[in-house]
């Protein structure tokens, strides 16, 4: 996967740029053409000979040679690669990638770079969890870098944390799978896709509202992968604690279903498509109360109605080529209701994702989903992330719409 490619390998001052020589011999086993470029910081923590044997290349660390004065130019540099991995990298480089400061021959790189860019922070437990280091990291993926999360370990302080930098293996690992998806997935380039997320919250009164478990986990990660493969997203979001980073979501937040529903009916007919993962309350207080209600009584009798089912709508008033996904959250004869759901609402196909199910549905980072479509085809996922749920729900998108596009197919 990694054959040919031009890597630039950046190092900054961390006790873990000793790894970097790890992850370097690596590179160049996978037969990629790697350029080492390290900070004075780093300097201090390994040699630039170690890394120049082991690259086959000079390394360069500063923008003039003191010698003959030969300019090393951080354009050429950054146009040269065709992915720039900076590991390790210490919480002072990450807050000057983030402000675009430019005082070394990497940050400028970096600035210039026009690839795919890898990070993988290493510090100390209370440096990474810094407030500052955090929104930093979250700027740096909004601005596209891809973060190689630290691992959970003994740090050099002596203290145990998360901090410790991924191991080299895992970060090949990482990168290798980049491409492989980039390669290998169907992309979204020009689609517009609408994606509904999180929970909604129906009031009762001033204080008090009707609402559920949901955390958007499943619906941002749709959304973030809709949009790095190239589509224009347009996310309905309920109240979640969760925050977009690619630039080609438009968030829209609302907070009941009914605002949920109007928002929806009104873009819907813009898009190429919808992927339904919120888990909208199915009714809603029949009346609103003005003031805080107070206990009176042992019992209390909650008069409900029913809140507009979007979804249904949206199969409603589908055009023939556009693709309409929808969710499924059971607890019982699963299978059955989530077909009667796919029946229904005039959906193209359905995730069904199961409650029973240990590491799956709300709350947590992983799910297990059945895909179950409109010829009754079945296809069962072993566990795995939300973000590769995303891309297994996507690839099923991409492929609906192309069979919608060319019907011989
Ligand atoms: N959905 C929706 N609007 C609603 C209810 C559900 O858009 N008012 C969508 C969900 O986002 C999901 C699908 O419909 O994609 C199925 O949702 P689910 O809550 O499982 O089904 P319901 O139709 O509400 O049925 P029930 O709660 O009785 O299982």
């Amino acid at each position: 996967m990694l054959k040919g490619k031009k890597i630039i390998l950046g190092i900054t001052g961390s006790i873990a740029a000793y790894k970097a020589a790890f992850l370097l011999r690596l590179l160049v086993k996978e037969e990629a053409e790697v350029q080492v470029l390290i900070t004075n910081a780093g300097k201090e923590f390994i040699t630039p000979a170690t890394l120049s044997a082991l690259s086959g290349r000079p390394v360069l660390g500063t923008f003039f040679e003191t010698g003959d004065g030969t300019w090393h130019s951080h354009v050429d540099l950054g146009t040269w690669a065709d992915a720039m991995i900076i590991a390790p990298a210490s919480a002072n480089t990450l807050a000057k990638m983030t402000a675009g400061v430019c005082d070394n021959l990497l940050l400028t790189t970096y600035l210039s770079a026009r690839c795919p860019v890898f990070i993988a922070p290493a510090m100390d437990l209370d440096m990474f969890s810094h407030p500052a280091t955090q929104s930093n990291i979250t700027l740096l993926e909004k601005h596209g870098c891809m973060i190689i999360e630290p691992a959970t370990g003994v740090l050099a302080s002596g203290l145990h944390g998360k901090g410790r930098m991924e191991e080299p293996e895992a970060i090949v690992e990482k990168i290798r799978k980049y491409y492989l998806d980039l390669e290998t997935r169907p992309r979204l380039d020009g689609k517009r896709v609408l994606v509904t997320a999180g929970p909604t919250y129906e009031k009762i009164d001033p204080v008090r509202y009707i609402g559920n478990y949901s955390s958007g986990k499943m619906g941002f990660a749709i959304a973030e992968r809709l949009a790095a493969r190239g589509a224009i997203v347009d996310l309905i979001a309920g109240p979640v604690q969760l925050s977009v980073k690619n630039e080609n979501i438009n968030r829209i937040n609302i907070v009941s279903a009914r605002a949920m529903f109007e928002k929806s009916t009104e873009l819907f007919p813009l898009c190429d498509g919808a992927i339904m993962t919120a888990a909208v309350a199915d009714y809603a207080p029949a009346k609103i109360s003005p003031k805080k209600i107070k206990r009176k009584s042992e019992n209390i009798t909650l008069k409900l109605k029913a809140n507009p089912d979007i979804a249904a709508k949206m199969g409603e008033i589908k055009r023939d080529n556009q693709v309409l996904c929808g969710f499924a959250l059971e607890t019982d004869n699963e299978e059955e209701n989530a077909i009667v759901k796919l029946k229904k609402k005039k959906f193209d196909f359905i995730v069904l994702n199961s409650l029973v199910e240990k590491g799956a549905g709300f709350m947590s980072d992983t799910n297990r989903i059945t895909i179950i479509d409109t010829d009754n085809k079945k296809q069962v996922f072993p566990l795995k992330s939300k973000k590769d749920v995303a891309d297994d729900v996507i690839d099923f998108f991409a492929a609906s719409m192309l069979k919608k596009e060319h019907p011989q197919t």
